[in-house]
């Protein structure tokens, strides 16, 4: 039996390939300004801090619609949405420049507080703020007027990259300027979806509000298209504000280029961290890259391959394989792979005088079974096999002959096999062998 490895060891372990390929790379990170008015939000900058310490290079965006609507309240006023888009009057747009410049100097504040006593005590961020954001104004639409709401006109995104070469951590505001000196409230998920696709970044990640993105089924999906995205904002599924604008957003985003958006329930502990350095994260991923998918084996999947069999070859399981036999059937072999990872395998070989194939090596990674993949890669399979024209399909095993069952496979005698894999039938193995005839 192989050691018992100590869970902290395997996770650190599991979050490398994760440390590394995020680098270098580009985020854009938005929340809302529940988040500045939580008690939770040194945590969150302490992951933001750890995410700079990592080499990711970010871009904050602040929402700030809580502060502005106390504001007015302050004042007296009531908050004025046409379409989910603020109307800002002049009094409105006093109340955002006041929230806004409040809720700046409160994050530029924690970023620079070399966070004493936490995980990251002894980083020092530098905040790079300014008028990144070029704004002009909704104007009338339906007959309202919505005064100074603006929508982004462009990012400069130059200056930002010129901040994050310089290892700023850049912060953006639901602000931007026009031409004309004016300054405009811009809803901070148009802000954050257009810097994301100004800036070409790698990942747009949205900070949500309660559970985050909830389906019909009440579950949390794992991963959506944009289509899929937008079918669930015309379901008429009560999403709420935030989780709708968000996914308008990564929408927005996945559209102007932009591969993956991640919303993620800010409330959870660790959240952030768990949806960057987990294969399978916590959150929504929306994107338009098949991030698990089926296809035929590569030479640069053996590796891979080789870590899935070989526990099961020292259980006795599998028939034992070397690189180099892998090697050579490469091409022999399918796998699923799942952002990146090879999560399933299965080899056909083909005896075509006898329009027959053995199936071989049919495993799916222990983290994920029965959840289908089996079924999906047999399928997949079984299909090749009648495309090749090829009507019969055999498989020895020795634990799994109730699995090949219930899925039409027979036992049958080694008579029933082609004559070539007789000869090497392992008498000492006893596998059962079981066929199945393919329509
Ligand atoms: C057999 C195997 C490929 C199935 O993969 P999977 O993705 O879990 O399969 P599916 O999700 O499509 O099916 C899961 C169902 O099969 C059942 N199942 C799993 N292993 C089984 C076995 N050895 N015998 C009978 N049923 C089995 C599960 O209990 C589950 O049943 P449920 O749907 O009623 O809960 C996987 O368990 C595996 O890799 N096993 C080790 C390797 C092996 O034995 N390969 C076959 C020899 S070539």
């Amino acid at each position: 039996m192989s050691p018992k490895v100590d869970p902290f060891v395997q996770h650190f372990r599991a979050s490398a390939p994760y440390i590394n390929a995020h680098r270098g790379r580009t985020f854009v990170v938005m929340f809302g300004g529940e988040a500045i008015a939580s008690k939770d939000l040194r945590t969150l900058l302490y992951d933001v801090a750890l995410l700079d310490s990592l080499g990711v290079r970010l871009v904050l965006v602040a929402g700030a619609r809580p502060q502005i609507d106390e504001a007015l309240a302050r004042r007296g006023e009531e908050p004025r949405y046409e379409g989910g888009l603020r109307v800002t009057d002049d009094v409105a747009l006093q109340c955002v420049k006041e929230a806004v410049g409040a809720n700046r100097v409160e994050l530029e504040a924690l970023l620079s507080m070399g966070l004493p006593n936490s995980p990251m005590a002894g980083a020092r961020l530098r905040v790079a703020t300014g008028n990144f954001v070029i704004a002009q104004p909704v104007g009338v639409v339906d007959g309202v007027d919505y005064e100074h709401t603006g929508k982004p006109r462009r990012i400069d995104a130059e200056a930002i990259r010129q901040r994050l070469d310089d290892g700023a951590v850049v912060v953006l505001t639901p602000i931007g300027y026009s031409a004309t000196g004016e300054a405009f409230n811009i809803s901070s998920y148009d802000v954050a979806a257009a810097t994301a696709v100004a800036l070409g970044a790698d990942k747009l990640i949205g900070l949500l509000e309660g559970r985050g993105v909830v389906d019909e089924a009440g579950e949390v999906p794992s991963q959506l298209t944009p289509n899929d995205a937008e079918a669930l904002l015309r379901s008429g599924s009560a999403l709420g504000h935030d989780v709708e604008r968000h996914l308008a957003a990564a929408i927005q985003a996945c559209e102007g280029g932009v591969p993956r958006t991640h919303l993620v329930a800010r409330q959870s502990d660790g959240s952030l961290l768990r949806e960057l350095f987990t294969r399978d994260g916590v959150g929504t991923m929306v994107t338009s890259e098949t991030f698990e998918g089926v296809r035929a084996a590569e030479q640069g999947d053996v590796g891979g391959i080789l870590a899935l069999i070989e526990p099961l070859e020292v259980q006795g399981t599998l028939v034992r394989r070397s690189r180099e036999m892998l090697e050579n059937d490469i091409d022999r072999f399918t796998v699923i792979e799942r952002d990146g990872m090879v999560v399933a395998c299965g080899a056909l070989y083909d005896y075509p005088d006898e329009a027959t194939a053995e199936l071989a090596c049919l495993v799916v990674h222990p983290d994920y079974r029965t959840t289908g993949r089996g079924d999906q890669l047999l399928l997949y399979l079984e299909r090749q096999c009648v495309a090749q024209g090829l009507r019969k399909l055999f498989v020895l095993t020795t634990q799994t002959s109730h699995w090949f069952r219930e899925r039409g496979f027979d036992s049958c005698d080694p008579g029933d096999v082609p004559e070539a894999r007789r000869a090497h039938y392992d008498q000492g193995r006893r596998s059962k062998i079981l066929l199945k005839t393919l329509r």
